[in-house]
């Protein structure tokens, strides 16, 4: 049995498919056809609905955006669910709804929706108008007829408008009603021929999933449901991931950042750009607002996409996992992780507990991504780069390239070019030309396999230029020139 907020109606459903998405449960259950289907992909946003929980503090909500139609039903347990049909209050439309009608802000109508719930989301976060926000809140949200100059000044009438709504009328109320939802058992739930279970520590996910070794892990879901959605995949047996709480948090210790696998990718790069400001930088680059605030760090990596953006930073720096079956634990390097192909070294019941990233030290790291649209696009080439320097001298280096072969991988030709060499420009054109034997790259519709060798080259020019410029101003760890902005 699943609990969740609709809006104020309390439901509590049984016997559903865990398969079943937000969006076919709110068109096809709920007959709620304000949510629209576009891509079903997690491209358009125009399926964008809002959950609702306490915030840490426990009396506030926190609102975020995410795609409907790459949500299962799993995750609304103990969440308030807000969509498009709740916003107007009787017959007075909400700020963000008039201010989108005052400034024109749509005309077939069909991405509207989804528009107003991340300007909602937006909205409802206290965020006094600001344009890179504004961008990041609407980047995965597409729009072919009106142009987004009116939807931004939408935004910014919407955010400007500091009266209470009847959402903060009655946001006390809610927070108590969220409350008194019991936490959902570790059988989750199911209907006659699927289930989906729920742990809530580690440890009934470690003999869950013992118990349960054929059945799929559901951390976000933001490339599980494409199985779904896409390939029409039905799955028998779930294990959510989002109630494990332990999984979700993180902890700081002097050398060392853990993470738990669990944790969202919002989330978990707010925490890593304070490390190292290019994992921020390269969050705004990262998918879109409502696929960061669903997808976690463990499912980016447990995928083991050749382009997936958190691994070859995390290679860079020396990031290590913490794999668990039943009790038994056991730390591998990141890199070793990868074997080929969508293939790792998981074993059956195995699953990814911890990401622990080891703390800056004097090292100069930067992230590069390369994808045809700046926003919500997926990498042609990512490079995460980490060099440790003493008199000059490249004493240590770590080179991981995404898109460049099958599996997130270092460049160990390009590497040893570099350790023990002078830091200067001859240097690096010597590791430029190493690049050729470490990678074969594909082409493919993202680049081709010249351009990507190319600018997997270029990229490291670009690091030697932008780390030269920070040593010649005699800092470091001054990140102020570190941009992941280069695009094709
Ligand atoms: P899920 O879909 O829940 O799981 C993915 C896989 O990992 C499943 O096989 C699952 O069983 C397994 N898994 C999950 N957690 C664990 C665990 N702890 N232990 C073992 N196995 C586990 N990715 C990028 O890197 N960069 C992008 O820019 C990007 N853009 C995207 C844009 C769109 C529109 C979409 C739909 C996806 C995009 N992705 C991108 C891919 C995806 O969003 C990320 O890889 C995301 O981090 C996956 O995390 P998740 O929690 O949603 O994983
Ligand atoms: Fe396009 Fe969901 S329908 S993002
Ligand atoms: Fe038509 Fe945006 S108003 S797609």
């Amino acid at each position: 049995m699943i609990q969740f907020l609709l809006n104020q109606e309390l439901c509590t459903e049984h016997d559903l498919d865990p398969n079943l998405t937000v969006l076919n449960y709110l068109r096809n259950v709920r007959n709620k056809t304000g949510t629209k289907e576009g891509c079903a992909s997690g491209d358009c946003g125009a399926c964008t609905v809002v959950l609702a929980e306490p915030d840490e503090t426990g009396k506030r909500l926190r609102y975020i955006s995410v795609n409907a139609c790459l949500t299962f039903i799993s995750a609304l347990h103990g969440k308030q669910l807000i969509t498009v049909e709740d916003l107007q209050n009787k017959s007075q439309l909400h700020p963000v709804q008039e201010a989108m009608a005052e400034c024109h802000g749509s005309q077939c109508g069909f991405c509207t929706p989804g528009f107003v719930m991340s300007i909602f989301a937006l909205q409802k976060n206290n965020t006094e108008y600001c344009k890179r926000k504004t961008t990041e809140a609407l980047s995965g949200n597409l729009c072919r007829c009106t142009g987004y100059r009116p939807i931004y000044d939408a935004t910014k009438k919407a955010c400007n408008n500091t009266k209470a709504d009847t959402f903060d009328a009655l946001e006390q109320p809610t927070v108590e009603l969220l409350k008194a939802i019991p936490p959902i058992t570790k059988e989750g739930f199911r209907d006659s021929k699927h289930q989906c279970f729920s742990p809530q520590t580690t440890d009934e996910l470690a003999k869950c999933y013992q118990d349960h070794p054929d059945a799929h892990l559901l951390a976000g879901g933001t490339d599980l449901a494409l199985d779904v959605t896409q390939f029409h995949k039905e799955l028998t047996t779930l294990i959510y991931l989002g109630n494990v709480t332990d999984m979700k948090g993180s902890d700081s210790f002097d050398d060392r950042l853990e993470l738990g696998a669990a944790l969202s990718l919002s989330d978990g790069y707010k925490l890593l750009k304070n490390e190292y400001p290019d994992f921020g930088d390269l969050l705004h680059r990262f998918a879109s607002l409502q696929i960061r605030n669903q997808g976690t760090l463990g499912g980016n990596i447990a995928n083991a996409s050749p382009i997936g953006d958190s691994p070859p930073l995390l290679i860079a720096l020396g990031a290590k996992l913490q794999l668990r079956r039943g009790h038994e634990k056991r730390i591998i390097n990141i890199e070793d992780y990868f074997v080929d192909y969508k293939k790792t070294v998981r074993q059956s019941a195995e699953f990814i507990e911890k990401i622990i990233i080891p703390k800056q030290t004097n090292s100069l790291f930067k992230a590069y991504k390369i994808s045809k649209r700046l926003d919500d696009d997926i990498s042609a080439v990512c490079l995460g780069i980490n060099i440790t320097l003493e008199n000059s001298i490249i004493i240590e280096a770590r080179a991981a390239f995404g898109g460049m072969a099958g599996i997130p991988k270092r460049a160990s030709h390009c590497e040893n070019a570099l350790i023990g060499k002078e830091f200067n420009e001859s240097t690096f054109e010597q590791a430029c030309q190493s690049l050729v034997n470490d990678f074969a790259p594909l082409s493919d519709f993202r680049a081709s396999k010249e351009y990507r060798l190319l600018v997997g080259q270029n990229l490291l020019r670009k690091y030697y230029l932008e780390t030269q410029t920070q040593l010649a101003q005699g800092n470091n760890r001054d990140y102020s020139l570190t941009r992941v902005t280069a695009y094709v």
